[in-house]
């Protein structure tokens, strides 16, 4: 059991700065939570004071409903896996990983057996006699994960583990670490600034920014509720696109208009234009990359409801495996689609573009808040 529960959590480094403000969060028993934001959002700082490692200037901590700001980090049950792995150089793989277990004074054989069944679920076997110095870092980042594993802690805290590897290990890497939460049922918080670590690996995504939490939530809720402009962006690769729309009044139609180009809007999108009293001012529209069509008729959903053309000009086509991102320049704005690799599109090219009715987003352009957040 560990259930680990944030209260209006903050963190001061120093008088006036606050790196974390007001973070309130139930995690719960086995939950797999990614923290993810940008550079500086407070990532790693929350994940210290839930370790002990940093104080907590207000608010409170709870692990399985004791109060713990006071409990040193080694009461806390907790084990923690850094992006620089802390091993230690000269020992072999083997008393690396008995290490924690040793000075908790665990008899040899006991050991020896949990030496042998970690280094097997992360198949390190052969490399148990190995100084960790001469490990490659894929397999230093394993042996740091199986020196966590080896005592059976609370929950897992995970500080950007496997931002020091190759693109393809650390695809290997992630789906070991799939195998290994479900393996242990174990409560991992893992902080990332990889999107595709967040989507895949978390039962949770906690989008921070500026020290606070902008939305908690399941990944497939975030990807299509979005609270607001920042996790639109923030969420999904290629990001989210954006444009500044009139919200205009024509007959009985809301319109959605740029240059000419206009949609018209029905059901949730117009009632939503006309009860926040949008109509006569500016919204911000997003539509994802994959909801932009380049071609009528083409459409592989039943639910598709495409706009007028737009004409865009094409000014870069990247080859992405099996498909295409195409980015083009439409009134001003850069919008970026993801096309089938058929298409033909090139830089120069001007081209017809659809955005799919059904799939856009409209973002209050003040407040930033998704007006059609929560249908
Ligand atoms: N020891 C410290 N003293 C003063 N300020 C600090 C200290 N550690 C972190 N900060 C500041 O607190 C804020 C949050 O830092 P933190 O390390 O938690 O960010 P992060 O989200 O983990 O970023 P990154 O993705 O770059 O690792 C930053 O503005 C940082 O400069
Ligand atoms: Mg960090």
């Amino acid at each position: 059991m560990s259930e680990i529960v944030l209260r209006n959590v903050c963190k001061e480094y120093n008088k006036g700065n606050m790196a974390v403000k007001n973070f309130n969060l139930d995690i719960q028993d086995k939950e797999f939570i990614i923290f993810v934001g940008p550079s500086g959002c407070g990532k790693s700082t929350t994940l210290r004071m839930i370790a002990g490692l940093e104080d907590i200037s207000n608010g409170e901590l709870y692990i399985d409903g004791e109060l713990v700001n006071y409990v040193e980090p080694q009461g806390r049950d907790l084990a923690m896996v850094f992006q620089n792995y802390a091993l230690y150089p000269h020992m072999t793989v083997y008393e690396n990983m008995a290490f924690s277990l040793k000075i908790r004074k665990i008899p040899k054989s006991e050991i020896k057996k949990r030496v042998h069944e970690v280094a097997k679920i992360l198949e390190i076997e052969q490399l148990l006699d190995r100084r960790s110095k001469d490990l490659s870092g894929g397999q230093k980042q394993r042996v740091a994960i199986g020196s966590a594993i080896m005592r059976q802690p609370k929950a897992f805290l995970m500080d950007e583990p496997l931002s020091n590897l190759d693109a393809k290990l650390r695809a290997q890497m992630r789906i070991e670490l799939a195998k290994l939460h479900e393996r242990l049922e174990t409560t991992i918080i893992y902080v990332t600034h990889d999107q595709t670590e967040a989507m895949t690996l978390g039962s949770r995504i906690v989008v921070m920014l500026d020290g606070e939490i902008q939305q908690a939530a399941a990944p497939e809720i975030l990807y299509n509720n979005p609270i607001n402009k920042f996790v639109a962006g923030f969420i999904g690769s290629p990001a989210m696109n954006f444009v500044r729309m009139n919200v205009i009044s024509d007959t009985s139609e809301i319109m959605l208009e740029k240059e000419g180009f206009r949609i018209s809007t029905k059901n949730r999108m117009k009632e939503v234009l006309i009860s926040d009293n949008c109509v006569g001012h500016e919204v911000d529209l997003g539509i994802r990359p994959e909801n932009i069509y380049t071609e009528v008729g083409k459409e592989s959903a039943i639910d598709v409801d495409l706009t007028d053309a737009i004409e865009v000009e094409v000014v870069a086509r990247e080859l992405v495996g099996a498909e295409v991102i195409l980015y083009a320049n439409w009134c001003g704005v850069q919008l970026c689609a993801r096309v089938e690799q058929e298409n033909t599109s090139r830089e120069g090219d001007r081209v017809n573009w659809y955005l799919d009715c059904n799939c856009i987003k409209l973002f209050d352009v003040k407040s930033e808040q998704n007006l059609m957040y929560g249908e």
